[in-house]
This record gives C-alpha cells, sequence and structure tokens, in this order.
C-alpha cells in the first residue's frame, strides 16, 4: 500500500499525540479529526446526511441521538457500550435507570451503522464515533454551530449497568451534586452549564418533572400550573405525557437559558443552573442568555471535551460489526 505524505503524517500525529499522553499519564489517548479521511473518505458525509433525514422526518431525532452520546460518554466512556443489546447472561447498559423507557433512536443508529458500512466497502467505523458524529450533525440540523468531532474511538466488549446507574446524573439533584457529578468526569462548572444547554432541544417524561412542577417553590406559578395540567400528581398516571425541555424545543439556541432566568426551566436539575443567588452558576446562565453566539461556540468546545472521555484507542476494544452486539 502506498502512502502519501498527508496520510503518514496523520498516522505520525496521532502517534505522537498518544505516546505524549502516556507519558503525562494521561486517562485518555487522542483522537484525530482526520482518522477516516484515507480509510473511507465518505464516511462522516454518509452519517450527516442520514442525520439530517431523520431529523427532517422528526425534529426530535437529533435530541434523542444527541443524548446517546452523552450517555455512552459519562458510563466507564465513549465507547459505544450504550448500544450492546441485552442477551441471555449478558446485561448492557438499557435498562439502567436513566436509560429505560428514555433513550431512543437505537434504530437511526443502526441506519447509519449499515449506509456507512456501504460507503467504506466494510466495517471500519466504529459505534463510538457513529454517535458522537451523529450528535455533531444533529445540533448542525437544529441550528447549532459546527465543531470538529474527533476521531478513533473504539467499541467496547463491555457494559456496565451499575456503572450507568451510578455515574449518570439524575434530575433530581440539588446544585452541589451536579457539579460533583461532572467534575467526577473531568468536567467543570463551565460545561455543566454549557452542556445542559443541550436541553435547547427535546422532550422529557413527566416521570422526570413531576415532583419539581408540584413541590419547586423556584418555579414560575403559571408554568407549573400549565405542566400540572399534562402531568397529573400520582404515578402511574401520565408518567409518560411528554413535554419539550425549553420553548424552542426543534431549535438549537440560547431559549433554554432565558427559560431558566424566569424560573421555567422543566426539570429540577435545569432550574438548579439559576438560582437567582448571585453564584457563578448564575451568571454563566445570565451569560450565554445575553450571549448567543458564545453558547453555540462553546457548545461545541465542552462537547469535544465531553467526547474525549476516556476512548479506546489502538488495539483497544474492537470495530463492531453490529452496533447492538459484540463481535463473537
Ligand atoms: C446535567 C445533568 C443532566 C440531567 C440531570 C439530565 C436529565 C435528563 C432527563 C431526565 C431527560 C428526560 C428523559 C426522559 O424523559 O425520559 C433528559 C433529556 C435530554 N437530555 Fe439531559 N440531562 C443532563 C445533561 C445532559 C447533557 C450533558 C446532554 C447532552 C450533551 C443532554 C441531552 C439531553 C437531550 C437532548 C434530551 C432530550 C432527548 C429526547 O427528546 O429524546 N442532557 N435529560
Ligand atoms: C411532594 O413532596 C412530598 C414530600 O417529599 C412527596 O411525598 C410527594 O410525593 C411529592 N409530590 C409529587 C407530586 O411528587
Amino acid at each position: 500500500m502506498v502512502m502519501d505524505a498527508d496520510h503518514l503524517c496523520s498516522i505520525i500525529r496521532c502517534t505522537v499525540l498518544i505516546v505524549a499522553a502516556v507519558m503525562a499519564h494521561s486517562t485518555s489517548a487522542e483522537l484525530c479529526p482526520d482518522f477516516y479521511d484515507k480509510m473511507c473518505p465518505k464516511a462522516l458525509a454518509t452519517i450527516k446526511m442520514v442525520v439530517e433525514q431523520a431529523v427532517a422526518r422528526e425534529p426530535r431525532m437529533g435530541a434523542s441521538l444527541l443524548r446517546l452520546h452523552f450517555h455512552d460518554c459519562f458510563v466507564n466512556g465513549c465507547d459505544g457500550s450504550i448500544l450492546l443489546d441485552d442477551l441471555p447472561g449478558f446485561t448492557g447498559e438499557k435498562t439502567a435507570v436513566p436509560n429505560i423507557n428514555s433513550l431512543r433512536r437505537f434504530e437511526v443508529v443502526d441506519q447509519i451503522k449499515a449506509a456507512v458500512d456501504y460507503v467504506c466497502y466494510g466495517t471500519v467505523v466504529s459505534c463510538a464515533d457513529i454517535l458522537a458524529v451523529a450528535a455533531r450533525d444533529s445540533v448542525v440540523a437544529l441550528g447549532g454551530q459546527s465543531y470538529q468531532v474527533l476521531l478513533g474511538r473504539r467499541d467496547a466488549r463491555t457494559a456496565s449497568v451499575g456503572a450507568a446507574n451510578k455515574n449518570l446524573p439524575p434530575p433530581f439533584l440539588d446544585f452541589p451534586a451536579l457539579l460533583s457529578n461532572f467534575h467526577s468526569h473531568g468536567l467543570s462548572l463551565e460545561d455543566l452549564v454549557i452542556l445542559s444547554g443541550a436541553h435547547t432541544i427535546g422532550l422529557a417524561r413527566c416521570t422526570t418533572f413531576r415532583n419539581r412542577i408540584y413541590n419547586d417553590t423556584n418555579i414560575h406559578p403559571a408554568f407549573a400550573a400549565s405542566l400540572r395540567m399534562q402531568c397529573p400528581p400520582s404515578p402511574p398516571v401520565g408518567d409518560d405525557n411528554t413535554t419539550p425541555l425549553d420553548r424552542t424545543t426543534a431549535h438549537f439556541d440560547k431559549v433554554y437559558f432565558d427559560d431558566l432566568l424566569h424560573q421555567e426551566g422543566l426539570l429540577h436539575s435545569d432550574q438548579q443552573l439559576f438560582k437567582g443567588d448571585g453564584s457563578a452558576s448564575d451568571g454563566l446562565v445570565r451569560y450565554y442568555s445575553a450571549n448567543p453566539k458564545a453558547f453555540l461556540a462553546d457548545f461545541g468546545v465542552s462537547m469535544i471535551k465531553m467526547g474525549n472521555m476516556k476512548p479506546l484507542t489502538g488495539s483497544e476494544g474492537e470495530i463492531r460489526m453490529n452496533c447492538r452486539k459484540v463481535n463473537s
């Protein structure tokens, strides 16, 4: 195989970065933006096309795909573990409390995988990378700003329902617990506020915000009253009724932060970011509400940071043939 300078360059650059990461005792080897450029030049355009078609069918698809990448990364790193189905003798992460009856659109990931394997003449792109790219393309399809996704993740051969239950933040957490959850993943206060801005798109089920609309005091009274109409107080009645996470649920914009300023955050965890107490978190919410462009740009920076969490690289893991099960 003849290697042109470009390819060699990208291999050397990736390798140097990996060696540097190991020497610095970094927990994550480095990923590269051009990982598939030579192996499968059509890979990224193909993912984008399938995501755009899905989002055109139903805008919420973009939200659901973005959330899959988040729930993948927060459980032992961005390794595609979220996609593994349960089998006799194997428990995946799909039945964990934050995931069950909640994560959706695994079939779109299957569609992307089939389309990518077709244009790559085989299994080249990892399922973990598909999630990272689909998340970015979803953000863009709904009006957000593009960013360069780093690539080269490989897929896990394991999953952990225990880690999914422990490491994903539940919506009833107060601010200190939210922050310590993000710190435990190597993410900052800024990342917490910015990435929570993902709630500018998508919906949530009544069961995830019921306690807030009946019991919280930092909620706009008319907003709470209207939500109570859609989310009755006694479970399980209405548990699965869905409500937009912000006023412009199909648009990736800064309106989520406007809503928090008006005490119209849907989840308890959302409103914890703005309590009107002059905290640093309050300041960030005000800043992004006032600076829409800064939110769109900073979101990409924090997504890249989240996407760098403990990827499998080099000869670790595998490139799965079917995103739902490990290679046999
Ligand atoms: C800060 C802590 C977070 C908490 C407590 C949280 C919690 C939740 C909950 C409870 C839902 C509704 C689930 C349901 O109805 O079943 C939801 C939806 C969603 N979350 Fe988060 N989330 C957090 C951070 C994030 C992050 C970091 C992202 C992405 C970067 C994200 C993206 C989304 C999206 C896009 C949806 C809508 C999904 C859809 O409509 O299918 N969330 N989140
Ligand atoms: C409100 O809080 C009380 C006391 O914690 C709890 O028992 C009740 O279930 C909550 N109400 C709703 C609708 O969640």
